[in-house]
C-alpha cells in the first residue's frame, strides 16, 4: 500500500518504483516533507511514501522510480541525510532476516560478487550500542551470500543496518520498533550547513539568516541551474547565497543604502565599522559564485520597480517584522502624493511606517506581477501562536499555497514558511483584490505583532486562559 503525497500527480501516475529508505535529520522536521517534495517535483516525479509513514520519524519507505533520481534528490537535500535502496525490514530481526531472504536474488548478486569489495555499517536512532552489540548484528546477517571481501576504507559497496527505537529520548525501547538493510545509494548535502555558516561569512547582519533555513527556503522555492531569482528584502544577500549555490542567477533589493553598499556600523563584535568590500557580491565571491551575482539595489519593496513582468523564476525573501529591523517604506510628506514630474532628481522621499498586512499584500503583488508561471514564492510569515490558523495566511487569486511550517520563535511567537506557486496570469485588478474581499487580506489582525512581541500581551493573555480552564 502507498500514499501519494500529491493527488494530481497520482492520477499522472506510472510503475509504483523502488523501495528506497530515506534517513532524515531530526531537526526542522515539519519542513522536510515539503522539501522532499519540492526536490522529487524538480525531478518531475511524485514522491510516493508507505501509507503508515510517520512524518515525525527519521525513517521514510519512499518509491522512486530510478537511482539516479534518489541521487538527484540527495544533490540537494539539507533535511535527508542519507538514502538507500531497501533490501529488507522487519520489527525484529528475524522478520527482516526472512524480509531479505525474499528479496530478489537477480537484485542483491551485482552487489556481492566475488572481486567486489563492500562493508556493513550498523546505525541505531535513539539508542546506543556497544561495539560487541554492533559485531554480533553484522555477525547475524551472515547467511546474505556475500562472495566479495570486507573493505573498511573506501569499499564499493556500503549496506547499512538501521535500527529505530522511535523519537523519545526518555523512553527508547530495549527493543527496536523496527529495523532495515540496504545498500547505500547516497548521501544529502548536511555538510553544507558548516561550510556555509553565517559564523564564517564575510558579510553579515543582524538579521543575516541561517545556512540551513537559507538552504531550505532555496529548496522549497526550486531554485536551479539558469533561473533568475529575487530578494525583494534582501538585507545582507544570504538567501541570495543559498540560490546561487544551486546555480540560481541572483538579485535584490534592500531600503538601506548601507546593507546594499556594505557600509556603515558593523555587525560583529569587536569591530566597529564594516571593512573595504563588505557586501553581498564579496559574499557569493566567498563561496566561488560570484558569477551568479546579477546585482542589488536601494529600492523599496513597496514599489514595483520592474518595467517587464514574469521575469523571475522564485522571489524568496525574509520581509522585516519590526523585532531587529524597522519596517519603513517611502512615501510622501503628510500623505501627499506628488506627480511623478514635481520629484526633483535630489528629491528625498520620507520614511514612513509599513503595516505588517501592507508588507505581505505588497509582496504578494509582487509576486504574481513578476513571476514566471509556476514560479514560486518562498517567504516567512510572523504570527502569533494563539491567534494562528491556515486561514491567516495571506492569499492572492493568482498565487496557490503549496505549503506552511512552523518555527517557533517564542513561547507565543512563531514565523511560518509560506510557500506559494504562480498558477494565473496578473491582471491588474488582482492588486486590488484584498480592498474587495477580506479573504484576500485575513492577516491585517497580525499588524500589531512587534507591539505584542515586545509588550508580554501574549503572556498575560496565555495566562488568562490558563485560570479560566482551572
Ligand atoms: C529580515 S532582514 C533580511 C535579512 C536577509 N535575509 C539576510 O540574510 O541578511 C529584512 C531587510 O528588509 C529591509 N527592508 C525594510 N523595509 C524595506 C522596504 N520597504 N523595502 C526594501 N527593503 C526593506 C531591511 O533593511 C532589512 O535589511
Amino acid at each position: 500500500m502507498i500514499f501519494v503525497t500529491d493527488a494530481k500527480m497520482a492520477l499522472s501516475s506510472g510503475v509504483v518504483g523502488r523501495r528506497f529508505l530515506l534517513l532524515l535529520a531530526q531537526e526542522n522536521v515539519e519542513f522536510r516533507l515539503p522539501e522532499i517534495k519540492s526536490l522529487f517535483s524538480l525531478c518531475k516525479v511524485q514522491l510516493r511514501c508507505e501509507e503508515n509513514f510517520d512524518q515525525k520519524s527519521p525513517f521514510w519507505i519512499v518509491h522512486i522510480p530510478s537511482e539516479n533520481v534518489a541521487k538527484a534528490v540527495m544533490r540537494r537535500t539539507v533535511c535527508a541525510k542519507s538514502i538507500f535502496e531497501l533490501w529488507g525490514q522487519g520489527r525484529t530481526h528475524e522478520e527482516l532476516h526472512n524480509s531479505l531472504k525474499n528479496y530478489p536474488a537477480d537484485k542483491m548478486i551485482p552487489f556481492l560478487q566475488q572481486g567486489s569489495t563492500y562493508q556493513i555499517k550498523v546505525y541505531a536512532f535513539n539508542k546506543t550500542l556497544s561495539h560487541n552489540e554492533r559485531i554480533q548484528k553484522i555477525d547475524d546477517l551472515g547467511f546474505l551470500p556475500f562472495q566479495g571481501t570486507v573493505k573498511l576504507k573506501d569499499p564499493e559497496h556500503v549496506f547499512w543496518l538501521l535500527e529505530d527505537y522511535g523519537t523519545d529520548p526518555n523512553n527508547a525501547p530495549e527493543k527496536p520498533f523496527c529495523i532495515y538493510f540496504g545498500r547505500w545509494i547516497a548521501d544529502g548535502q548536511r555538510e553544507l550547513i558548516n561550510l556555509y555558516s553565517v559564523k564564517k561569512r564575510h558579510f553579515i547582519g543582524n538579521t543575516s539568516m541561517d545556512a540551513c533555513l537559507s538552504f531550505l527556503m532555496a529548496n522549497h522555492a526550486k531554485a536551479g541551474a539558469n533561473d533568475l531569482v529575487f530578494d525583494p528584502f534582501v538585507g545582507t544577500g544570504s538567501l541570495l547565497v543559498a540560490c546561487a549555490h544551486f546555480g540560481a542567477y541572483v538579485c535584490g533589493t534592500d531600503i538601506d543604502y548601507n546593507i546594499i553598499h556594505g557600509r556603515g556600523k558593523a555587525s560583529r563584535k569587536n569591530q566597529k565599522w564594516r571593512g573595504p568590500d563588505e557586501n553581498i557580491r564579496a559574499n557569493l565571491r566567498q563561496y566561488g559564485l560570484e558569477e551568479f551575482y546579477v546585482d542589488v539595489l536601494v529600492s523599496d519593496a513597496s514599489k514595483n520597480i520592474w518595467r517587464k513582468a514574469n521575469i523571475f523564476d522564485a522571489i524568496i525573501t525574509d520581509p522585516p517584522y519590526g523585532i531587529r529591523e524597522a519596517t519603513r517604506r517611502t512615501g510622501s510628506q503628510k500623505g501627499i502624493i506628488k506627480p511623478a514630474e514635481e520629484y526633483v532628481e535630489s528629491h528625498v522621499p520620507v520614511s514612513m511606517n509599513y503595516h505588517l498586512s501592507d508588507i505581505f499584500i505588497d509582496l504578494l503583488n509582487l509576486a504574481a506581477e513578476n513571476l514566471v508561471m509556476n514560479g514560486r514564492l518562498v517567504y516567512w510569515l510572523p504570527v502569533y501562536k494563539l491567534d494562528y490558523s491556515e486561514d491567516v495566511i495571506p492569499q492572492h487569486p493568482c498565487l496557490k499555497l503549496i505549503s506552511n511550517c512552523e518555527q517557533s520563535l517564542t513561547t507565543h511567537t512563531s514565523r511560518q514558511l509560506i510557500t506559494m506557486e504562480k498558477v494565473k496570469e496578473f491582471e491588474d485588478k488582482d492588486r486590488y483584490a484584498h480592498l474587495n474581499d477580506a479573504k484576500y487580506n485575513p492577516y491585517v489582525g497580525h499588524n500589531s505583532f512587534r507591539d505584542k512581541y515586545f509588550s508580554g500581551v501574549m503572556k498575560k493573555v496565555s495566562k488568562e486562559n490558563k485560570n479560566n480552564q482551572n
